[in-house]
């Protein structure tokens, strides 16, 4: 029974590879690891600031261009593209940054700013670029705040059945034409050093996705004792379909995906894939 929830996880991770962990109200940005949350009053930057706190988090501290866009769409979604406040502002010594007091390390200022008259920034949600207003301005705002109960690295996908985590090596195309090829034995030694290059493409391929992009598991079976046996030693008391009709060793991968599902599948451990899944102990 354990496996089969085990597997089921495992096929949703296909689906989606985001392990929402964010506290009910907050709204997970992929691969971030933080959670936001929009306002549902207007409040004056101390005051939204304090009000931030008190959820244990601050003014939402936007990191990078992903952040920058996430934060957009939801002031969007939910203020209907108002100046929505962000946690950037001119310190005593004159400095912008963010409101914990660390430097800033990505800005999207619109042209002109920061203009030195205001110390407080707002997001214009409608252009995703900053501009500086009064910090006596009453306005909706952002709260942020590390998703630190992430018990999985970034990327990875934690579930609570199984208390582990998995990770989808999705597409990969070092050459930038050709999808990145694994045979069995070279996707656990990547597992098991865990570096990964993810700078996944959509237009490299190696002939029909529905072949190579089938995705190893950790699954072997060896005909020679006629016994299945996953890497990590757990016990198999799952085998998804189809079964194989053995006449030597294999080895399995999945694939689900919506144009070619297959379900799992056996297949010699010298064969390619282009894609692979991981698991391994939470960190927490
Ligand atoms: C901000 O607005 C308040 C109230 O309208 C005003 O008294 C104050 O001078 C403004 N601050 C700046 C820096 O313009
Ligand atoms: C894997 O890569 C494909 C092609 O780039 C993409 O369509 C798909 O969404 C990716 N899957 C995940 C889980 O990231
Ligand atoms: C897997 O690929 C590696 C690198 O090409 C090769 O050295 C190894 O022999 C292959 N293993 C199997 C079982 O095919």
């Amino acid at each position: 029974m354990k496996e089969s929830i085990q597997i089921l996880i495992l096929l949703q991770i296909f689906i989606q590879l985001i392990a929402s962990t964010c506290l009910d109200g907050w709204i997970e940005i992929p691969e971030e690891n933080t959670c936001i949350q929009m306002s549902t009053a207007d409040l004056a930057h101390l005051q939204a600031l304090r009000d931030c706190q008190t959820k244990a988090a601050s003014l939402v501290k936007i990191t990078d261009a992903f952040m920058n866009a996430a934060v957009a769409v939801e002031s969007m979604t939910f203020v209907n593209g108002r100046l929505t406040l962000i946690g950037v502002e001119k310190m005593s010594n004159g400095e912008w940054a963010y409101s914990d007091g660390t430097p800033l390390r990505y800005t999207k200022w619109k042209s002109g700013e920061p203009n030195n008259g205001y110390a407080c920034t707002a997001i214009d949600p409608r252009t995703a670029l900053w501009q500086t207003v009064n910090c006596t301005q009453l306005m909706p705002y952002v709260c942020g705040k590390q998703d630190n109960d992430a018990p999985c690295d970034l990327d990875w996908l934690y579930s609570v059945d199984t208390n582990f985590c998995y990770y989808l090596k999705n597409f990969t195309a070092t050459d930038g034409q050709h999808w990145d090829l694994f045979n069995f034995t070279q996707a656990e030694g990547e597992c098991l050093a865990s570096t990964y290059n993810l700078a996944s493409l959509t237009t490299a391929g190696n002939g029909d996705p529905c072949n190579y992009g089938q995705a190893w598991i950790g699954l072997s079976y060896y005909k020679q004792s006629e016994l299945y046996a996953w890497t990590d030693n757990t016990f198999v008391d799952y085998i998804g379909l189809p079964v194989l009709e053995a006449t030597t060793n294999y080895d399995y991968t999945v694939m689900n995906d919506v144009t070619c599902n297959k379900g799992w599948m056996y297949r010699p451990t010298v064969q390619l894939a282009a894609r692979f899944v991981c698991k391994k102990k939470p960190s927490a």
